[in-house]
């Protein structure tokens, strides 16, 4: 399992807020300057075509990314190397009846390098240290990246949705 090196739950506000630090990237809140690479992956129509939230505009992406992270309401979290701070990709989580839901994309020119792999994990990890005892996950039964992704992370498949979508959950008690 990838190791979770580092995290920091307050801002400079004090507010609790996640950054989560694996071996290659950081994940954080999203910031202004982080746009116009979400939106050059995420408006990429064909790489999405199995993901929701694409295809806005620049105005729409930053009401809804630049706001302070809450769980209950669905928070967005920029995936940046820590070498060149460069955007590679974001990771969503949503608490909805006690449980929280987790979802992944990396870009294109990031693909196939192990780093939804290593992200998800440290997450997985981060998620069980504050409490949690499983994630789960939706995903299109087409959508084989995802689904090869999950099962290699030990995900296991629950039920298939009333969306056609295929949930996935991961217990992270021991
Ligand atoms: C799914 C996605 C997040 C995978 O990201 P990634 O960083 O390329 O994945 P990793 O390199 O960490 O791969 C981990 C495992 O996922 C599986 N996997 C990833 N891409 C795959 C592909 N194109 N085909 C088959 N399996 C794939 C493999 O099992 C891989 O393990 P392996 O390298 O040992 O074979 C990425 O393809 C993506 O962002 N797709 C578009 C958005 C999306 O569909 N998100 C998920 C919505 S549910």
């Amino acid at each position: 399992m990838a190791k979770l090196l580092y995290n920091q739950v307050s801002n400079k506000k004090g507010e609790i807020i996640m950054y989560v630090r694996t071996s290659r990237c950081l994940i954080r809140p999203f910031e202004e300057k982080d746009l116009n690479r979400f939106i050059s992956y995420r408006n990429n129509l064909e790489w999405m075509k199995y993901q929701g939230f694409k295809g806005l505009t620049a105005e729409d992406y930053r009401k809804l990314l630049l706001v302070e992270p809450v769980l209950q309401n669905g928070a967005q979290f920029a995936i940046l190397l820590l070498d060149s701070s460069q955007v590679i990709g974001d990771i969503y989580l949503k608490e909805e009846d006690g449980c929280l839901w987790i979802g992944y994309t990396i870009a294109p020119d990031f693909a196939r390098q192990g780093f939804a792999a290593e992200v998800v994990q440290a997450m997985a990890a981060h998620l069980k240290e504050a409490g949690h005892t499983a994630i789960y996950a939706g995903v299109e039964p087409e959508n084989i990246a995802s689904i090869k992704l999950l099962e290699k992370l030990g995900f296991v498949f629950t039920h298939t949705d009333e969306y056609d979508e295929k949930i996935y959950r991961l217990h992270l008690s021991d």
